[in-house]
């Protein structure tokens, strides 16, 4: 058995006439960057979020960047997030010279605990930025509330979220601006780097638009703030391929999920708890386990790939050690990152390969 986490070549050799189609279409039309087919990705992808605007960028990170900066983050501002996402969700914080303050995480959902925000805020916080984590909307109620009283920013990190939702609504529509990134890996992949913003509010978007094109609104006119960062027109043109298929695959992804969960029940390993109105995008299906280096060392001996999500807490990596987070100091997120572990998972895994990783497990167990 070779079972990866995501198997992406699979994905390509099911659809690979139409992704080609869509590849050979731009090379033939002479117009490679911007064009139709972003703005055309641009507007398909804000239906399918149900939001009023989407501006493609290079990357979920500069999204991410480039959304902080549209809300006007700036220097000596703090942003308050979470430590156990990629690192990016907050070095770009960091770009804008405003800094992150991390607050801990609910333990069964790995998402932020709304019940420790409210001792984070200072007379300096301007936003937050959240993560819905692994696909699982972040427990908005609590934290939009917390927001409106202090009158902070929220900027939802759905790098992990396409087509999640919360009570409803989808992920990238519940807070005022959100990042998604087109990573190959993730639910919606292109076949390189890619990203999006995603928001209600029209200023916000033509913010966006200006500093993803030099600062400019037309050629040779600058007027503010802007860098290089377009949503690539071949991974437009693919990504428009991919998200016809997108709501199959979310729900493949559930299936896959559930299958996993039940299957796993009574063994050693915990599941994670989805919240009450969350409609997870199950981009990762993550389990604990207090021996989890042993058990992923067996499973990579039994041919199974796994993934860790992250294995060092951000505010412990090298880059933030100026901020002077003592060990302890973020204790669930710190926990976690000694248990978690990602299962393989994608919409093209087979269920004889879904079934030999739970015997793997349970064989760990013996
Ligand atoms: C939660 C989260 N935030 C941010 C990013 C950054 O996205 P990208 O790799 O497209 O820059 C990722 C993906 O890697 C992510 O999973």
């Amino acid at each position: 058995m070779n079972i990866e986490l995501v198997h992406l070549k699979r994905s390509y050799e099911r659809y690979r006439n139409e992704i080609d189609q869509a590849v050979l279409r731009v090379l033939a039309s002479g117009t490679y960057v911007l064009g139709e087919e972003v703005k055309l990705f641009e507007e398909e992808f804000a239906t399918f979020c149900g939001a009023k605007q989407c501006v493609g960028v290079a990357s979920g990170t500069d999204a991410l960047l480039l959304s902080l900066k549209a809300l006007g983050i700036s220097k000596d501002d703090e942003v308050i997030t979470v430590a156990n996402s990629f690192v990016s969700t907050a070095t770009t914080i960091s770009m804008l010279g405003a800094v992150p303050v991390f607050v801990d995480v609910d333990e069964r959902t790995c998402n932020l605990d709304a019940k420790k925000l409210e001792e984070k805020i200072t007379f300096r916080t301007k936003a937050i930025v959240l993560v819905h984590l692994y696909g699982q909307p972040a427990d908005m109620h609590p934290i939009i509330a917390i927001a409106k009283k202090h009158n902070l920013r929220i900027v939802e990190d759905a790098c992990q979220a396409h087509g999640a939702r919360y009570h409803g609504k989808s992920a990238g529509t519940l807070g005022d601006i959100a990042a998604f990134s087109f990573f190959p890996s993730k639910n919606l992949g292109g076949y390189g780097d890619g990203g999006a913003v995603v928001t209600d509010d029209p200023k916000l978007a033509e913010k966006v638009r200006m500093y993803r094109t030099y600062g400019s609104k037309q050629r040779d006119h600058y007027i503010t703030w802007g860098v290089n960062s377009r949503l690539d027109t071949i991974q437009a043109a693919i990504l428009r391929v991919k998200l016809r298929h997108l709501p199959s695959w979310i729900e493949k992804r559930r299936e896959l999920t559930v299958r996993y969960t039940a299957l796993l029940s009574g063994s050693s390993v915990k599941v994670l708890d989805v919240i009450s109105g969350a409609e997870s995008a199950c981009h990762l299906f993550v389990i604990r386990s207090k021996k989890r280096d042993a058990l992923q060392a067996f499973l990579k001996e039994k041919g199974v790939s796994t993934g860790i999500h992250y294995p060092v807490p951000i505010h412990m990596q090298p880059i933030y050690t100026e901020l002077g987070y003592a060990k302890g100091s973020v204790p669930v997120t710190e926990m976690l990152a000694t248990e978690i572990l990602s299962l393989p998972l994608c919409p093209e895994l087979l269920d004889e390969e879904l079934a030999y990783v739970v015997k793997s497990i349970k064989d760990f167990e013996l």
